[in-house]
């Protein structure tokens, strides 16, 4: 086993429960050893057939983090983080790996399993970040094919999602409203909620 998570302050459902998308960063860099920790709890996450079909690159280029900056709509609430951010880690997924057999799409969803891989990933990157008291926040409103362009990303890779990096200057108070479980748990079938809109069973105080 590695050493990479122990002493960690908080446990895994309060990490959970108090992470937060930060957009606001302090000018404060990040060392690579503190980045290592938070690639580890990426590449430890499950995948189809352990097929790990995410590769990450570190952006610390002022130049390229504005270029990639650019590539975020005028109304992104993040459009600033991605400059501010001391680290951006570009999140990629291999095509035609998750969720593929003997070169053949093994379900009816075709090659779409890669988000999914790379969306557990960047979870567990974010929380990991979040656990040793950094924030971040995953972007998927930009232009791609032009961020792909600046990162010089090859045929049959996606770049999926951004994701600014850094130590946490402004940390949003509270978490965005969640649904309650009354309106997207069901029981048995697609019919019956599992819980009746007036039950409480959130384990978060609303
Ligand atoms: C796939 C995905 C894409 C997202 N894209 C953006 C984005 O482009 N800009 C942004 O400001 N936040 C983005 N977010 C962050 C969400 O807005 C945020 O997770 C949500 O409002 C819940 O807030 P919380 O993360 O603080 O719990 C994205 C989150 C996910 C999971």
């Amino acid at each position: 086993m590695s050493d990479v998570g122990k002493g960690k302050a908080m446990d895994s459902f309060e990490c959970m429960l108090t992470r937060r998308s930060v957009r606001k960063f302090k000018d404060q860099e990040v060392d690579n050893e503190t980045l290592q920790k938070i690639i580890e709890a990426g590449r430890y996450a499950p995948s189809w057939a352990n097929t790990q079909c995410w590769e990450f690159i570190v952006v610390r280029d002022p130049s390229l983090k504005e270029q990639l900056a650019q590539t975020l709509p005028e109304g992104n609430p993040a459009r600033k983080s991605v400059t501010r951010a001391p680290v951006v880690l570009a999140i990629l997924g291999q095509h035609e790996r998750s969720g593929f057999y003997k070169g053949q799409a093994a379900t009816n969803k075709g090659d779409t399993w890669f988000m999914y891989d790379v969306g557990l990933a960047s979870q567990n990157m974010s929380l990991a970040a979040h656990s040793l008291g950094l924030g971040s926040v995953i972007l998927g409103l930009f232009d791609a094919a032009k961020a792909e362009e600046v990162l010089s990303v090859p045929e049959g890779v996606s770049l999926v999602a951004l994701m600014p990096l850094g130590y946490p200057e402004k940390v949003p108070s509270a978490a965005p409203p969640r649904k309650p479980l009354c309106e997207f748990v069901f029981l048995n079938k697609y019919e019956k909620p599992w819980v009746e809109g007036d039950e409480k069973l959130c384990f978060v105080e609303e």
